[in-house]
């Protein structure tokens, strides 16, 4: 097993992707802490761990709740291994419709969330000298112009450079950060895209999806676990010697 012993925070762990990561580093052998501001699917999520999580509600837009999610975990099992920062938000929004609400809204949850999410859990890694970050961002954030709206694929720009900002200022403490660029993947964020195109373009959902799906050059948009495999590798050993790297996951939608 991958993760056995091995403490594991997942964010945004009640739906989607977070979901499947959890569930995948609980069968590995971690112990996660589940970080989700919705109630109910934190409590669902928890269940489907088997008795392997530990649930906190947190929403990452508020750093006292982050501070009380570091301080449970730390409580709880006097370490943090792995942060996965998954938790993310967006809305479909044409360039001359985002409002500052909006921007405030997706930067303090995918950019300000995320960068203190790292802060606080790096500050338990420092004193172990050892810890692995993995940020979920997006090919948005490299410019993939089928995103959500404009102002999103900036947070998921931020990512990628705090990324590698933060590999070059933790490497020396051990830590590793690297990140993950999933395309479209099948979850609430990606029925959202779908049913904008179903309203828009007034056809059925299966051909909104036939034609995302048309995009794609290996023909199909992705499943969680196709995020989680790539979460897990970099959460492990394996990825010892790999730091401030941005992978997409995408069905070769974009190449860099
Ligand atoms: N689905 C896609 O096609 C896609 C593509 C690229 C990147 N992403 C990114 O992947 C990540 C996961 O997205 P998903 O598709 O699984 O979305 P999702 O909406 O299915 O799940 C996100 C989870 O995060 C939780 N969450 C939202 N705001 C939170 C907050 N403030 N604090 C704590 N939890 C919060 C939600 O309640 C939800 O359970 C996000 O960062 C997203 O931007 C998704």
């Amino acid at each position: 097993m991958k993760f056995e012993n091995k403490i594991a925070i997942v964010t945004g762990a009640g739906a989607g992707m977070g979901r499947a990561i959890a569930l995948r580093f609980a069968t590995e052998g971690a112990r996660v802490v589940l970080a989700e501001v919705n109630q109910e699917s934190l409590d669902e999520t928890l269940a489907a761990t088997g008795g392997r999580g530990m649930a906190v509600r947190t929403d990452i837009a508020n750093i006292g709740d982050i501070d009380e999610l570091i301080s449970r975990a730390v409580e709880a099992f006097g370490r943090i291994d792995i942060l996965v920062n998954n938790a993310g938000v967006t809305k479909p929004l044409g360039f001359f419709e985002v409002t500052e609400a909006d921007w405030d809204w997706m930067y303090s949850v995918n950019a300000r969330g995320l960068f203190f999410c790292m802060q606080r859990a790096a500050r338990e890694m420092v004193n172990q000298r050892a810890g692995k970050i993995v940020n979920i961002a997006s090919i948005a954030g490299k410019g993939f112009p089928g995103t959500s709206n404009i102002a999103y694929a900036g947070t998921k720009g931020a990512v990628i450079a705090m990324t590698r900002i933060g590999a070059s200022q933790l490497a020396r403490y051990n830590i590793n950060v690297n990140a993950i660029c999933p395309g479209a993947t099948r979850t609430n964020l990606f029925e959202m895209g779908i049913m904008e195109a179903v309203n828009k373009r007034k056809i059925t959902r299966e051909e909104a999806v036939r034609r995302m799906e048309a995009t794609i050059p290996l023909g199909r948009s992705n499943s969680p676990d196709d995020i989680a495999n790539m979460a897990a590798f970099l959460a492990s050993s394996e990825a010892d010697n790999i730091t401030g790297q941005s992978f997409n996951v995408d069905g070769g939608l974009m190449w860099d």
